[in-house]
């Protein structure tokens, strides 16, 4: 069979490296080291598809760890299809471990991956996906490449559970990190209850950012439809990753690539779904990401012009009550997707991985649980996209307004004199550890009627842009029983908080935007039906102010730590433009190439 591919002659990628007769030296040179871990030759040269498994877990990253398992039923899936596994390591991510913050090492996982994906004798690939920056960074990388490739979800862990009640990750940290600064629970506590969140292998149980990112991997057309949401430890976590090592075999003899699925109709869906599901606010930087290195036009305005009017029908904390297990035994993203095509708001036709429409896939998932997912008329919210603001402190930010609370609403956006307007006096800080050094500060005077403001947390100011922008009031406010003050900033947010932040601001400060020339004490005025947020001054006075932060220097911020850092710095783009490496965006496609 030497020579020969399965499905009548077309010439596999990976025979350039394995058998390739014109050239018996080179051939020879990249088959031997194969042979090694008991590969035969006859496999090698069999024209059998080589698959990778691109192995996001570590003892390092423990949100994914459970790929490590998962990866065995690849495997077996991979072999019964006729094709051969090849599993490898992808630049470790851990949200919570790595410091200064784990979104600095999406762009270098994306790197990585893709020298591995180009370079080495790779037909098709599974993608183990999970915590936060792992989904994108591979998806990013996938559409690089472009060769054939199929996400494998590694699944939420079980619901935590503390006295009866869920404990959901990281929003579990937001609520009990105020009841321990107002002095109703210990540190011990705190640990204890914090730990009750995560009960088993997996990724956050809430709708953060992990959740958001793998049920948008799937309604992206990315993964088998149903897999996003099955909990870890369930067994059909293990059968949909046979199933899914399985397809990416037949995935390779169809030629079915990431730019046949990621297309402008399946991220018009992808936008539909995240203000369906209440996703993070992070998703409109990884999706924008991959829409520009698949090479699809994808802007921070198509959140609110296609997600806005979208209601929320997943009812997972942050913004609900549920967590992963009840969302898996409600239905998941097609019940979802079924829900929104009742309703005319998704494209049918955008194809996926399963080589079937999402159309096709996704009619008559009937909701199981319609308290979890909702329909559209028992949504809990409506309009539940983000809004884009703008004006002079930044050309964009968004909000999510689904999670706006009554206590948030009646204090600021009620008054019947300005409805969903506000005016404050500005708090500035500079970065997170100037916040945690003087939001308790008395001179500062921070009462209900501030805005509290974060800067130097975007991409180039805090390298990899900062999850900070969610700031709690100081601890003599919430002791007066005010929970939340607005925020605003030039970072990011956990997907985990239920903070309604205004964040993602671009141009950051360290890139010249108009947050820079904010001052503590300025009044600024925010109206989310108008999109604006103005610092109320003069443009005289702000041509001033322009004009003294340039003399010096323009805005500062700390220096880098790592080689990484200042490379990334020096070549990164704005969240709103998916933070990516600039210069890798016109790579594209690249295994055709
Ligand atoms: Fe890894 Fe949330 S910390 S998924
Ligand atoms: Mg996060």
């Amino acid at each position: 069979m030497t020579g020969q591919a399965q499905d009548g002659g077309r010439k596999l990628r990976s025979q350039a490296w394995f058998d390739n007769p014109d050239n018996p030296g080179m051939t020879a040179l990249y088959m031997e080291r194969y042979l090694n871990f008991g590969l035969t030759r006859k496999e090698l040269q069999s024209g059998k598809p080589i698959i990778g498994i691109a192995q996001t877990g570590s003892d390092l990253s423990p949100c994914n760890r459970h790929h490590l398992v998962l990866a065995q039923r690849v495997r077996e899936g991979i072999r019964e299809a006729g094709g051969i596994a090849m599993e490898f390591p992808v630049h470790p991510i851990q949200e919570t471990g790595k410091r200064p913050g784990a979104a600095l090492d999406r762009n270098l996982a994306y790197l990585g991956l893709v020298e591995l994906l180009y370079g080495y004798p790779l037909d098709g690939v599974v993608l183990t996906i999970g915590c936060d920056k792992t989904t994108p960074a591979c998806l990013m990388a996938a559409a690089t490449v472009n060769i054939p490739a199929i996400a494998l979800s590694v699944g939420p862990m079980l619901n935590g559970w503390w006295k009866g009640e869920r404990t959901g990750s990281g929003t579990v940290v937001w609520k009990q990190r105020e009841r321990l600064a107002a002095g109703e629970i210990d540190y011990e506590q705190f640990m204890e209850i914090v730990a009750s969140s995560a009960p088993s292998t997996g990724y956050c149980n809430t709708m953060g950012t992990a959740t958001t990112m793998n049920s948008l991997a799937e309604a992206l057309g990315m993964q088998l439809p149903g897999s996003a949401a099955i909990p870890a430890p369930y067994r059909e976590r293990q059968q949909i990753a046979y199933e899914t090592g399985k397809r990416a075999v037949a995935m390779v003899w169809e030629d079915l690539k990431p730019s046949d699925i990621m297309t402008r109709e399946a991220f018009e869906n992808v936008i539909v779904v995240n203000s369906a599901i209440g996703g993070s606010t992070n998703a409109p930087i990884h999706i924008n990401a991959i829409a520009r290195h698949i090479g699809v036009p994808l802007e921070v305005d198509d959140w609110q012009e296609i997600g806005h009017k979208v209601p929320l029908l997943v009812n997972l904390q942050p913004a609900g009550q549920y967590l992963g297990e009840d969302y898996q035994h409600a239905g998941g993203v097609p019940a979802v997707v079924n829900e929104l095509m009742k309703h005319g708001l998704i494209r049918e036709n955008a194809l996926t991985v399963n080589g079937k429409s999402i159309g096709e896939n996704c009619r008559g998932a009937e909701i199981e649980l319609p308290d979890v997912i909702r329909t559209f008329d028992t949504a809990l919210v409506q309009d539940a996209g983000f809004i884009v603001l703008r004006g002079n402190l930044f050309d964009s930010a968004i909000m999510k307004t689904s999670v706006i609370s009554k206590e948030f609403h009646d204090r600021y956006l009620a008054d019947p004199k300005s409805p969903n307007a506000f005016e404050g006096r500005a708090i500035v800080f500079e970065g997170p550890e100037d916040y945690h050094h003087r939001i308790d500060d008395p001179a500062l005077a921070i009462d209900e009627h501030c805005l509290l403001f974060i800067r130097g947390a975007g991409p180039i100011g805090y390298p990899g842009a900062a999850e900070v922008v969610n700031m709690q009031p100081p601890a003599a406010l919430i002791k007066r029983g005010i929970h939340s003050l607005p925020c605003i900033g030039d970072g990011r947010q956990s997907g985990t908080s239920g903070s309604p932040s205004i964040l993602n601001a671009s141009p950051e400060a360290a890139a010249g935007g108009g947050l820079a020339l904010l001052r503590t004490g300025d009044r600024v005025r925010i109206d989310l039906n108008k999109g604006e947020a103005n610092i109320l001054i003069s443009d005289a006075e702000l041509a001033t102010r322009r004009a003294e932060l340039e003399r010096q220097g323009g805005y500062h911020f700390p220096p880098s730590q790592t080689p990484w850092q200042d490379i990334q710095r020096s070549m990164v783009d704005q969240l709103a433009q998916g933070m990516v490496l600039k210069p890798a965006v016109k790579y594209q496609k690249v295994a055709q190439t």
